[in-house]
């Protein structure tokens, strides 16, 4: 006799490689780099350790349409699996903005209020450029910790992704997560971004 398995409550996590990276991610650190240099603090209110976190309304700039373009595409596959009604609904990308972690920088643990999605894309990046890593949202497991054979995404409370240029990560804005610190001498870049949706009007 064997049992029939339900896995119930499942967190998606998503990522989508861009085949037009290498040209777009050209064009984009120059945005990026332009961006910095009219506001060097940028805001300092966020999950950035040491690193230049910019302000959030990149949505307003014409250098970024390929990538929302992109962004919105991908956003709307992930609303279709999830079978969210788009009859319904309307999505926008609500907010956007770029990271610049040079080395020992890092992004604290945090969740995004007040939207459903969120995404983070690597526009420069190594191996050791500080991983993005989420944490099992049940909090509950932990209070019983049990010995595992092996760490899967069953058996592990934390998944990590290394930072793979032209990747895009898309995952629940209430996942809890953070970015370990940049260990390469070259600038972790990266663009982060943010999904509300409304009920449309009758
Ligand atoms: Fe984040």
């Amino acid at each position: 006799m064997s049992g029939t398995r339900i896995d119930c409550f499942p967190t998606s996590i998503w990522h989508f490689d861009l085949p037009n990276a290498p040209v777009m991610n050209q064009q984009l650190i120059a945005a990026i780099k332009a961006e910095q240099a009219t506001d060097q603090v940028g805001l300092r209110d966020r999950s950035s350790v040491i690193g230049w976190h910019s302000h959030d309304r990149l949505t307003q700039n014409p250098n970024f349409k390929e990538f929302l373009d992109i962004t919105g595409k991908n956003v709307v596959e992930i609303a279709r699996f999830a079978k969210w009604d788009l009859d319904r609904l309307t999505m926008v990308i609500s907010n956007c903005w770029a990271l610049v972690n040079p080395k020992y920088a890092t992004n604290v643990v945090h969740d995004h209020p007040n939207c459903v999605l969120s995404g983070v894309y690597y526009v420069q990046a190594t191996e050791n450029s500080g991983d993005l890593f989420f944490i099992d949202p049940r909090q509950a497991v932990r209070m019983n910790p049990i010995p595992v054979t092996e760490y899967n995404q069953w058996t592990q409370g934390k998944l990590v992704y290394k930072p793979i240029v032209g990747r895009m990560v898309i995952f629940p804005s209430w996942l809890l997560h953070g970015v370990g610190a940049n260990l390469a001498d070259a600038e972790r870049i990266s663009i982060s971004f943010n999904v509300k949706v409304a009920l449309k009007q009758a």
